[in-house]
């Protein structure tokens, strides 16, 4: 695995859709996702955020701060017609000695339901696969986020777990149990 300071981040394409590191143009992206209930609601931590003008300030500065220190590499998706922003993606938890990252991926409202989801998934994970050198990549969606899992499972990524009370929403603060998955490269479809 190498260190994402070492890693080739040049934007990678497949499907129709462009991953690329995130940037401060990406504020009302950033914006809306932070805003947005589902998101809110199957993703840990997430802070809302003030206005795009505070969007753009946390672009500029904590994403660079990730990837320089090795602790996360996240992503804009992209319309590769359209250049227009659709969704977000990451990789966190970045652990050299297992070789293996956590991914997660949220798309903007209505760029939902339209099977873009795979794609994008199947981009991240590549990225992780092939620049990073990652071994496995580990998944954990809420036990009732039937897309979030149904869209790893179209990828490859095979059911490893169980594991109650797992995360806090970032909306409600309740509890979600999760669904503990795994994908290694000789299966990512
Ligand atoms: C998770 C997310 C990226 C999935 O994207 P999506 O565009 O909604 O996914 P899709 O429409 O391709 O659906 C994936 C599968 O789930 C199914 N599905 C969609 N909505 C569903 C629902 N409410 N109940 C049950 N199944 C559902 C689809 O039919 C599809 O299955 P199929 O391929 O067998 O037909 C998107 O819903 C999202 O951004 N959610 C908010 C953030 C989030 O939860 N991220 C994941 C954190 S781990």
């Amino acid at each position: 695995m190498r260190a994402l300071t070492e890693v080739r981040d040049e934007p990678m394409t497949a499907d129709g859709l462009v991953l690329r590191r995130p940037r401060p143009t990406d504020a009302a992206l950033v914006h809306r996702g932070s805003h947005d209930p589902l998101v809110r609601e199957f993703l840990q931590a997430v802070v809302p955020h003030l206005d795009t003008a505070a969007a753009a300030r946390w672009l500029d500065e904590i994403p660079p701060m990730l990837w320089e220190t090795g602790r996360a590499a996240y992503f804009a998706l992209e319309d590769a017609a359209t250049a227009e922003p659709v969704g977000w993606a990451e990789l966190v938890n970045l652990d050299p000695e297992r070789e293996c990252a956590e991914v997660a991926v949220w798309l903007l409202p209505e760029h939902r339901r339209l099977r873009t989801a795979k794609a994008a998934l199947r981009l991240v994970c590549r990225f992780g696969f092939e620049r990073i050198g990652l071994c496995r990549v580990e998944a954990f969606a809420a036990a009732d986020n039937m897309p979030s899992q149904l869209t790893g499972a179209a990828i490859g990524f095979r059911r490893a777990g169980y594991r109650p009370a797992l995360f806090r929403s970032s909306r409600t603060h309740r509890l979600h149990d999760a669904v503990h998955a795994t994908l290694v490269p000789e299966d990512l479809c």
